[in-house]
């Protein structure tokens, strides 16, 4: 295998950023995931996720600190292959969907990367499909419900057949067949996963690994059901399991 297929599939090293308004987010943050991979990345309100997810395909820029993504560094030499790579589901799906048809949306990144014609008619329908969204296609994205436009969000990042898949609150507003239904999707894909999420138990199902972020560092690295039964751990960083939640005496699934 070459340099860039050994390489892990996400590395951050050292990312520190502020906004332009002078609020630092971000003080050096370090992980590394391994290709296949589904980690979760855990932490409160203002603890620097979504900051650090937008880092990911380079929609922020400027601070310290490198990613690289599969061996390439993201930065403008690479942008367009780093966007191909990355897909990221937004926190909120009206950030990502434009176009005035679902299919529209759906086939944008895919044509934009220069597919088109029946391949790309099919594209569309396998990740319209994923989603149970297929029926939808013609539709104008901003008629559909939340949920709706969640799910047909995850179809255009999956349309992108991307290395690495980051989805930023995935669960928030489905509803519990369509949570279940996305955590089957997710586990069915040969990707690799990082998952931002205050839904602890759709880490501890989904995600065999966490990382806590909490004011901008990685506050802790591990096995999800032991971060899970730390209370001291989770106290300190506001995280709180569901009333009566055991993570104890949940089983993973494969
Ligand atoms: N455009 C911005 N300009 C200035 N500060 C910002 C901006 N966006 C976010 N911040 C600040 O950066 C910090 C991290 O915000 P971020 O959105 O990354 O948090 P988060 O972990 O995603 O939180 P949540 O769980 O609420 O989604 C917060 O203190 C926030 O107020
Ligand atoms: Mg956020």
């Amino acid at each position: 295998m070459d340099a860039v297929t050994d390489s892990p599939s996400l590395d951050v090293s050292g990312l520190a950023f502020a906004y332009p308004d002078g609020h630092q987010a971000l003080f050096g943050v370090d992980f590394t995931v391994a290709r296949g991979e589904r980690v979760a990345l855990l932490g409160p309100n203002g603890a620097g996720k979504t900051t650090l997810v937008l880092h990911l395909n380079g929609i922020l820029t400027g601070g310290a600190g490198t990613v690289t993504v599969a061996g390439l560094p993201v930065g403008k030499r690479h942008m367009a292959e780093i966007r191909r790579r990355v897909g990221i589901v937004f926190q909120d799906p009206d950030d990502q969907l434009f176009m005035p048809t679902v299919r529209e949306d759906v086939a944008f990144g895919p044509a934009a990367a220069g597919m088109k014609g029946a391949e790309l008619e099919q594209r569309v329908r396998t990740a319209l499909e994923l989603v149970g969204m297929a029926d939808f296609a013609d539709r104008p994205p901003h008629h559909l419900s939340f949920g709706q436009r969640r799910r047909v969000a995850v179809a255009t990042v999956l349309a992108m057949e991307p290395e690495i898949l980051v989805l930023d609150e995935p669960s928030s507003n489905l509803d519990p067949a369509s949570r279940r239904e996305l955590a089957d999707i997710l586990r069915s894909l040969d990707v690799t996963v990082l998952m931002v999420t205050h839904d602890l138990p759709y880490a501890l199902e989904l995600c065999p690994r966490s990382l806590i972020l909490s004011e901008g560092v990685i506050a802790a690295d591990g096995a999800t059901g032991e971060l899970l039964s730390d209370d001291v751990l989770m106290r300190a960083h506001r995280l709180e399991l569901p009333f009566g939640f055991d993570p104890r005496s949940v089983t993973m699934g494969a």
